[in-house]
C-alpha cells in the first residue's frame, strides 16, 4: 500500500531585523480634525518574492473560510483595513475610535511581510481598524459574530467604542457575538494586537519567530494573519464540533453550543439521520474508509435548535501496534510508514500565511510524485496526513510556573481547534527540548492531558531531544545522518526505545547554495547560508546526498525499527537552504524519478517486514 504523507511541522515561525524595511516613517494617530486619508496600500517588496506575490490584489483569501463548520449567510472581512503602530500598552487608554489611521494594510497578512503593505519591524503594539455593514438580507433576528482565524499574539476587539472581546494565543481562531453593540449602518471594528515575540521577559508560544532572526530562527510575525469575517447564526449556536469516525463508520460526536449546553441535534450523513442529546455515537452502514490513497469525506449536516451548519468527516482509526517484532503505525489496521517533509509553512512575501489558496496547495502537490498521495478529490481534501506540532516556546528561554501553565492552556486550545481535521494522526509537543521543563512529571503529564483530549490518535511528546519516555514515540533528530530506530543512543536521551515507534522526526536537512536572485536578501541571512548542516554545490551532488541518505533510512527499516521519518524540509526558509525548493519555490531541487523510486523502496521495505510470518 502506499503510505505517505507530508507532514507538518513543529513549528510555525518567522523574524526580522536587518531586511529594508519601506514604510514611511512612523505617523502619529491623526486627531478627529485633523482626520483624513490614510496612506495608500501597496504591496512593500519583500526580500524575495514568488509567483503569486503581485497576484494577490486587494481581496485576498476569498474562499469560505471554515468548512468544518459553514454557515450560509457570512461575510470576509479580509481586504484594505488601516494601521497604526503604537508603543505601549498605554495606548488601550485613548483607543482611536472614530479616528482615521495613518496607514492601509491588507488584512490578513503579517505586519512583518511585504504582502501586508507594511513590513514593519518591532510591531509590537499595533491598532487596527476597520467597518462593515451587516446585509439587508441577513436574518434580522440573528447575531451577528465576527471571527478571527488567528492573531498574534493578544487581541483586543472593540466595535463601536464598546471592548467585545480579549484573546491571548497567536495560533488559534476565537469568535464574539457583537450583536448589542451594533448601531445599524456602518459599524466599527478596532482590534488592538501585542505581540511581544520573544522580547524581554515574555516566554510565550512563538514557534521559530524571534527578534532576532540567524539561521534556523526567523522573522516574526505580529497582529492578524489568517482570515477574518463575519457571520450570522441564532442566539443559541454550535460553537464548535468534535467529529471522529472509525474505521467501521462509527461516529463520535460533540456539539459545543455557545451557552455550553448543545440540546437536541440531528446529524446527517447522506443516507444516515442519527438524534440524540450530545454527545452521542452512531454508526453509518458501509463507509469508506478515509486514506492516502483513498481520501473519502462524507458531508455531515447538523442541526441544532435554529441552527444549521455543515461538515465533514472522513472515516480513519490510526493505532500503534507491535507487527513481526516492531512498533509500527497502523492506518485502518494496515501498518503505514510516514515519510514526509518537515514542513514550516513560511512564505517570502507573506510569512505564515501562503499568499494564496493556489500557493497553499502548490506545496503540496508538487510533493505528490515521490510523496504518492492521492490528488485533490473533493473539497479540497488532500490525502495527506499529517503530524501537528505545538508552536514551541522560545528555545533559549525557559518558563516559569505560569508561563508554562500558559503554554499548556494554549496546547489544549490545539487540539480542542484541530482535533476534527482527519489529516492529523499524530500530535507533537515538544520539539527539541524547548521550553521543556527538567523534570520528568510534565512530559508525561501533558501526554495524558492530550491523551485524554483526543484518544483517537499518537503522541510524539519529544520529537528530539530530551525524551524520558513520555507518549508513543521514540524520536530521533539527527542532521544530517539518520539514526531510526537503531540502538545507537539519542543524544541527551535514554537511547532507543523497542517498546514505542522508532522515528526520525528530523533528518536529511542537506543544504544548496543557489544564484542570488532565489536568496532572501537579507545580510545577516546571507551570512549565515554556512550554517546550513551541510552545503553542496550543485544539483547532481545534493541528489546523490539525498540518494545515501534515503539507504542508510531504508537499511533502518529493513534491519533496525526505523517506522516512518520527517525529511527536513520543504522549501528554503530564509538563510536556510535544505528544502526540496528554493524559499521563492522556483526552483525544485529533487531528481524526481531518483527520489521516487528511493521513497518507494522505504514503503516496499516496511510492507515486506510487516508481512512476513515470524
Ligand atoms: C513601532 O514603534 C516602535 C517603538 O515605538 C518602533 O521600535 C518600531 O520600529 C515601530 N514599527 C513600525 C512598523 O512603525
Ligand atoms: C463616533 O461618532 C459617532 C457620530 O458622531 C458617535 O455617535 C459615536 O458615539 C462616536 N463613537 C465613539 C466611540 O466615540
Ligand atoms: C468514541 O468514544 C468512545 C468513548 O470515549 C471511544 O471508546 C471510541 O474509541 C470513540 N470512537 C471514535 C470513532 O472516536
Ligand atoms: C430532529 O428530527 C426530529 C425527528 O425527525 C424532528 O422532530 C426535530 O424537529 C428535528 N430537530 C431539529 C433541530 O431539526
Ligand atoms: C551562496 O551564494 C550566494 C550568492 O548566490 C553568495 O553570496 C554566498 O556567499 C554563498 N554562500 C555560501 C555559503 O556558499
Amino acid at each position: 500500500m502506499r503510505c505517505l504523507l507530508l507532514l507538518g511541522l513543529a513549528t510555525w515561525h518567522p523574524h526580522a531585523a536587518s531586511h529594508p524595511s519601506h514604510h514611511d516613517v512612523q505617523q502619529p494617530i491623526l486627531s478627529p480634525q485633523e482626520e483624513d486619508s490614510s496612506s495608500s496600500y501597496s504591496v512593500q517588496t519583500p526580500p524575495l518574492d514568488t509567483d503569486w506575490t503581485y497576484e494577490v490584489g486587494t481581496d485576498p483569501w476569498p474562499q469560505y473560510p471554515r468548512p468544518k463548520l459553514a454557515r450560509s449567510q457570512w461575510q470576509s472581512l479580509n481586504g484594505i483595513w488601516t494601521y497604526a503602530n503604537a508603543s505601549s500598552h498605554d495606548a488601550l487608554d485613548d483607543p482611536p475610535f472614530n479616528r482615521t489611521l495613518p496607514q492601509e494594510v491588507l488584512v490578513p497578512f503579517c505586519l512583518e511581510s511585504g504582502l501586508s503593505g507594511i513590513q514593519g519591524e518591532n510591531t509590537i503594539y499595533s491598532w487596527y481598524k476597520t467597518t462593515f455593514t451587516v446585509p439587508s438580507t441577513w436574518d434580522s433576528d440573528h447575531r451577528v459574530i465576527p471571527n478571527f482565524g488567528a492573531v498574534d499574539y493578544e487581541a483586543t476587539v472593540f466595535v463601536n467604542g464598546y471592548k467585545a472581546t480579549f484573546h491571548r494565543g497567536g495560533f488559534f481562531s476565537f469568535a464574539v457575538d457583537v450583536t448589542s453593540y451594533l448601531k445599524g449602518g456602518v459599524e466599527e471594528l478596532v482590534v488592538f494586537a501585542f505581540d511581544p515575540t520573544d522580547s524581554d521577559s515574555y516566554v510565550v508560544p512563538v514557534g521559530k519567530q524571534t527578534l532576532s532572526p540567524e539561521h534556523i530562527f526567523y522573522r516574526p510575525c505580529s497582529g492578524i494573519w489568517q482570515r477574518v469575517w463575519l457571520e450570522s447564526a441564532p442566539k443559541n449556536h454550535i460553537a464548535n464540533l468534535n467529529i471522529d469516525g472509525d474505521a467501521h463508520g462509527v461516529v463520535n460526536l460533540t456539539v459545543v453550543a455557545v451557552n455550553g449546553h448543545a440540546s437536541v441535534v440531528n446529524v446527517t450523513i447522506p443516507t444516515h439521520v442519527a438524534t440524540a442529546g450530545s454527545p452521542i455515537t452512531f454508526k453509518v452502514p458501509s463507509v469508506k474508509p478515509w486514506s492516502p490513497d483513498s481520501p473519502t469525506l462524507y458531508d455531515v449536516t447538523i442541526k441544532m435548535g435554529l441552527d444549521t451548519v455543515v461538515s465533514y468527516i472522513g472515516f480513519r482509526a490510526v493505532t500503534k501496534a507491535e507487527v513481526n517484532g516492531v512498533q509500527r503505525i497502523k492506518l485502518n489496521e494496515n501498518v503505514i510508514f510516514p515519510f514526509g517533509t518537515l514542513d514550516q509553512g513560511y512564505w517570502p512575501d507573506a510569512l505564515f500565511t501562503p499568499p494564496t489558496y493556489e500557493a497553499m496547495t502548490f506545496d503540496i502537490n508538487t510533493q505528490a510524485p515521490w510523496l504518492q498521495y492521492a490528488p485533490q478529490t473533493r473539497q479540497n481534501e488532500l490525502g495527506i496526513l499529517i503530524m501537528q506540532d505545538m508552536p514551541s516556546l522560545p528555545s533559549s528561554l525557559k518558563p516559569n510556573k505560569a508561563q508554562y501553565a500558559e503554554f499548556e492552556r494554549q496546547l489544549k486550545l490545539l487540539v480542542k481547534q484541530l482535533r476534527s481535521y482527519t489529516s492529523i494522526f499524530a500530535w507533537v509537543i515538544y520539539n527539541e527540548g524547548w521550553g521543556q521543563p527538567k523534570s520528568h512529571k510534565p512530559d508525561f503529564d501533558l501526554t495524558d492531558t492530550v491523551r485524554h483530549l483526543d484518544p483517537t490518535r499518537l503522541v510524539d511528546s519529544v520529537s528530539g531531544w530530551f525524551d524520558r519516555g513520555a507518549g508513543d514515540f521514540s524520536d530521533d533528530h539527527h542532521y544530517t545522518r539518520p539514526r531510526c530506530g537503531t540502538p545507537e543512543h539519542y543524544i541527551d536521551a535514554t537511547g532507543f526505545d523497542p517498546s514505542r515507534i522508532g522515528f526520525e522526526g528530523e533528518f536529511g536537512g542537506t543544504g544548496h547554495n543557489v544564484s542570488a536572485e532565489h536568496l532572501w536578501k537579507v545580510k545577516k541571512a546571507i551570512d549565515g547560508i554556512s550554517e546550513t548542516y551541510e552545503m553542496w554545490d550543485t544539483l547532481e551532488t545534493w541528489n546523490a546526498r539525498g540518494h545515501f541518505l534515503l539507504s542508510e533510512l531504508l537499511f533502518q527499516v529493513q534491519v533496525y525499527s526505523c517506522a516512518g521519518a520527517v525529511w527536513t524540509e520543504t522549501t528554503d526558509v530564509e538563510g536556510e537552504l535544505n528544502g526540496m525548493m528554493t524559499y521563492d519555490r522556483r526552483i525544485l531541487r529533487p531528481d524526481v524519478g531518483k527520489w521516487k523510486a528511493d521513497v518507494q523502496a522505504l514503503y516496499d521495505a516496511s510492507d515486506c517486514r510487516s508481512s512476513q510470518r515470524s
